[in-house]
């Protein structure tokens, strides 16, 4: 299994005389007052479960907006504030946006253009002037941020997502003997769809000043370099994991991302996770013999209507299974501001209902919704609830939902139902795979998992957990490293 201790040496080898400089949107964590004090909150999000341990392991900076209400009365004039609070390992920097900025680069051009565009979910990207400009801008101020920081010495910058196409180019323009690596935690679309997007020159050019670009899967680093064979004047070498454009070479590869394995594993058998789930239990009556979960931010990409709806079928086609199981979805709400994600919130709230009326017996309930954002703790509990996971993304990147609930699951006792349109249902081949557009076959594969025998469900989990074990958090980000050092 790899360590902390093996990307302590991976980062070593190669940058031991560098400072690792990790940037991301979201911060890892947040201050807000509460009740005329300060809080401080993790925050969840999977750039940031990725990367945590990584800046820990390399006592490095990490470099993101600063949204808490408190952030300003927490960090130096630098904007500097050392985490995690119990025990600071590394540093944070924050960068400081108006409602205008986060407006343009964050609800526009990152969410409601590129976001929709790599997502293919058939929701139609929207292209505007000034979203675009606040999103050269907010590039603008991150690669200040960095520069501010890095003065004259040699940095690894590891860029992290879509909210920073250009940062890459702004960085090397100033200091070309910066490494500067990214990973795109995102799908990235064939080029027929990239095409309609109106500034792709400048983005491929942003991302091919890159000298390490990082997808999740073969699949969408081959979607990129088809796109840069047809969009911009480069070159891609003959085994297609180079391109040349301007004499720069980026090196283009896929690393599937992970989780900390060990420590989800360790920390899902912690005492507080159990009182947690003792009190779960008790909020949603969870005294049925299936507890079903699904547990996602609140997307259009996450198929929660087409979940649902696949529940309510088999309860048509099985009605020998009512009363015998409760689905709990957990929904945090997410970019409120964008039209589409508050009209799904209503229709998820509306399908809730109308299905609850139609299926419910004066004892039972069959779904039970609730709009929340859970904490770490929080999550590992409800895993341990559930014995079935659902997680049916339309498309998603990897989603590490579904490698959490895998690493979470001890004793063996959980079926994961994965979406074929995930990058982990690549990897995670013991799960019971679905098409969520298929609602008659996702019920009868929601059936499939509630019937599953114990010896079949115990030993396709042990095979998921050796996969994610094996694969974890640190063999990525050490991959990706070892990767920069061979150029
Ligand atoms: O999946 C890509 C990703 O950037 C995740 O890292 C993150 O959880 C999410 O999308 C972004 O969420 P938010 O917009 O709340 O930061």
């Amino acid at each position: 299994m790899w360590t902390k201790q093996d990307l302590y040496e991976a980062i070593g080898k190669r940058f031991a005389d560098h400072q690792l400089i990790v940037v991301s949107n979201r911060q890892p964590y947040a201050h807000h007052f509460r009740e005329g004090k300060i809080a401080c909150q993790r925050t969840v999000s999977g750039v940031v479960t990725a990367l945590q341990p990584v800046v820990t392991a390399c006592s490095g900076l990490w470099v993101a907006h600063g949204d808490g209400s408190a952030d300003r009365h927490t960090c130096d004039p630098r904007g500097i504030v050392h985490l995690p609070p119990e025990q600071p390992q590394y540093r944070l920097k924050r960068v400081w946006l108006s409602k205008e900025e986060v407006s343009g680069y964050y609800y526009g051009f990152s969410n409601e253009a590129l976001w929709p565009l790599c997502h293919i979910a058939f929701i139609r990207p929207s292209f505007r002037a000034e979203d675009w400009q606040h999103y050269q801008a907010v590039n603008r101020k991150f690669a200040e941020a960095v520069l501010s920081e890095v003065n004259d010495r040699k940095a690894f910058v590891w860029i992290q997502d879509y909210h920073f196409a250009l940062l890459p180019a702004y960085l090397k323009a100033a200091r070309p003997d910066l490494v500067v690596a990214q990973f795109w935690h995102i799908p990235w679309p064939n080029p027929e769809i990239f095409r309609i997007c109106h500034s792709r020159e400048e983005i491929l050019g942003g991302l091919l000043s890159n000298d390490l670009l990082g997808f999740h899967l073969r699949y969408h680093a081959d979607n990129f370099l088809a796109t840069c064979d047809r969009e911009i004047d480069s070159r891609t070498d003959q085994d297609r994991t180079t391109v040349t454009r301007k004499n720069h070479r980026t090196r283009v590869q896929p690393f599937p991302i992970s989780v900390d394995f060990e420590a989800i594993s360790r920390d899902a058998a912690a005492p507080e996770v159990a009182s947690l789930e003792d009190s779960f239990r008790a909020e949603f009556s969870l005294n049925f013999e299936h507890v079903l979960i699904g547990l996602d931010r609140i997307d259009y990409t996450k198929g929660i209507l087409e979940r649902l709806q696949a529940v309510s079928r088999f309860i048509e086609k099985h009605p020998e299974y009512r009363e015998r199981f409760v689905f709990v979805q957990v929904g945090s709400l997410s970019r409120m501001h964008i039209r589409r994600y508050k009209d799904l919130n209503d229709e998820i709230n509306d399908l809730v209902e109308q299905i609850n009326w139609r299926h419910s017996t004066a004892s039972w309930t069959p779904i039970t919704f609730v709009r929340r954002t859970l904490n770490y703790w929080e999550s590992l509990a409800l895993y341990q609830l559930g014995n079935i996971c659902i997680v049916s993304s339309l498309h998603d990147g990897m989603n590490l939902v579904a490698k959490e609930y895998v690493a979470a699951k001890n004793d063996l006792n959980g079926v994961l139902i994965l979406s074929r349109f995930t990058g982990a249902a690549r990897e995670l081949t013991d799960a019971v795979l679905i098409n969520p557009y298929n609602c008659e076959a996702f019920a009868d594969q929601i059936k499939v998992a509630l019937d599953m025998d114990a010896d079949e469900r115990q030993r396709r989990m042990a095979r998921m957990r050796e996969q994610v074990a094996e694969n974890n958090i640190y063999r990525w980000a050490s991959r990706f490293v070892l990767e920069l050092s061979k150029m």
